[in-house]
């Protein structure tokens, strides 16, 4: 994957819904983390922190958390046992997540400051591992917004969660989905709004 230029690896980069079994080195998750933090300038930097899980049994209780409300509520106590198994099993098989938390500001600028900070940081995260062959999901899901996963993650009262990037080596890219055309959603101002 190394020498794919910046537009390039802009544009191949695929979110992985599917990875295999190969382990994901620690060492490399810091790595690229922190390669990733470097990009941004520290005065734009924001105020975030990231909790790792890649250990069989963190990811399980990971996974728990993140299951826990569907798993509780009607309609997932209608889904039989195996079936919510194989599902969270494709989680539980994950190598790596990386959880991000950013810090609520005093007012809504600056919340917002810090949480687009991190989002810009995940996304040039996202794109070194790619260039190291680690594929990514990030995952937003409002089936893991609840409580419980938050108090399990252990997000603070001044924190936001952000995301998870699920992380994991593939061995097939996906096709890339449909993009609406920048031009699409341009309007040169006119000095009055239309
Ligand atoms: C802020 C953000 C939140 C996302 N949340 C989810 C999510 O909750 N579930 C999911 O399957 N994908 C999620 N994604 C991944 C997008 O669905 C994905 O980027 C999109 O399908 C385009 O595919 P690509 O990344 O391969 O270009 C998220 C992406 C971003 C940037």
């Amino acid at each position: 994957m190394k020498g794919l230029n910046l537009t390039q690896l802009i544009r191949e980069r695929r979110s992985i819904r599917k990875c295999n079994s190969k382990p994901v080195e620690q060492e490399l998750v810091v790595e690229l983390l922190s390669s990733a933090a470097r990009l941004q300038p520290s005065i734009d930097a924001g105020s975030w922190r990231v909790v790792y899980s890649g250990t069989p049994e963190a990811n399980k209780r990971l996974v728990d958390y993140m299951f826990a409300q569907i798993s509780q509520s009607k309609l997932g106590k209608l889904i039989p046992g195996k079936l919510a198994d194989v599902f969270k099993k494709r989680f539980t098989d994950i190598p790596g997540h990386v959880i991000v938390m950013s810090t609520v500001g005093p007012d809504r600028l600056s919340d917002d400051r810090n949480y687009s900070a991190v989002c810009a940081m995940m996304q040039s995260f996202q794109l070194l591992g790619w260039e190291r062959g680690l594929g990514m999901l990030w995952d937003t899901e409002s089936m893991i917004q609840h409580e419980g996963f938050f108090k399990g993650i252990g997000l603070r009262e001044d924190e936001r969660f952000v995301g998870i990037l699920h992380l994991g080596y593939y061995d097939k890219a996906p096709k890339s989905r449909k993009r609406t055309p920048a031009e699409q959603k341009w309007t040169v101002f006119q000095g009055y709004a239309t």
